[in-house]
């Protein structure tokens, strides 16, 4: 019954205008599962939260439309104040690579990303699994995030390196 509750409330996502709704959406992941997202965080209703991912979202911290943020078995953790832009991907999940397997791409596994309060993240930047970013950090549009970032700098390019930094 609750799958079927949680399918309903997903499919209602999907009617709502992409770029609207920002504290229902956060409202909605709530009942659907995701407890640790505040209720005070704004999500545009196109952001997809998919997985067994254990996701925290921090008060006030606003996620852009068509983002995605999901995995597996995994902590995603984003602080208060932060700015997800659209289309940005924060990706627990990965692969083992298997040579000698049938397909390349062996056994799934998850690790946790941590994102720092006060962090903008620009449009369609990508963060991978098993990545600290340090608060107020800079993530430049496009970017490829898979080493941790440092507080107050600001990283850009795939993958990303450091651009400057702000204190
Ligand atoms: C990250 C950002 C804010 C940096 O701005 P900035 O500090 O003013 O940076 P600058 O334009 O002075 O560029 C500094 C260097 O970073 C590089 N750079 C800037 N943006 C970059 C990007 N997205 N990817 C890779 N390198 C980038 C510049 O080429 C420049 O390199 P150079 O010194 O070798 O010439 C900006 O580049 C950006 O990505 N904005 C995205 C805005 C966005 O996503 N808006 C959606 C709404 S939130």
């Amino acid at each position: 019954m609750i799958k079927i509750i949680n399918h309903f409330l997903r499919l209602l996502l999907k009617v709502f205008p992409e770029y609207t709704f920002k504290y229902l959406t956060a409202r909605i992941y709530r009942v659907i599962g995701y407890k640790s997202i505040s209720s005070k965080a704004r999500i545009f209703s196109s952001v997809k939260i998919l997985g067994e991912v254990e996701v925290v979202i921090g008060e006030d911290t606003f996620i852009g439309a068509n983002t995605f943020i999901g995995g597996g078995n995994c902590k995603i953790s984003i602080g208060k104040n932060c700015d997800i832009s659209s289309n940005v991907q924060i990706i627990g999940g990965t692969h083992e690579i298997d040579v000698l397997g049938d397909r390349i791409a062996g056994k799934g596994y998850s690790e946790d990303i941590i994102i720092g309060d006060g962090v903008w993240i620009c449009a369609g930047a990508k963060i991978l699994g098993g990545v600290t970013i340090g608060e107020k950090a800079i993530i430049a549009a496009g970017s490829v995030v898979n080493k941790d970032v440092e507080s107050y700098t600001v990283v850009g390019g795939v993958p990303a390196k450091l651009i400057r930094k702000l204190k």
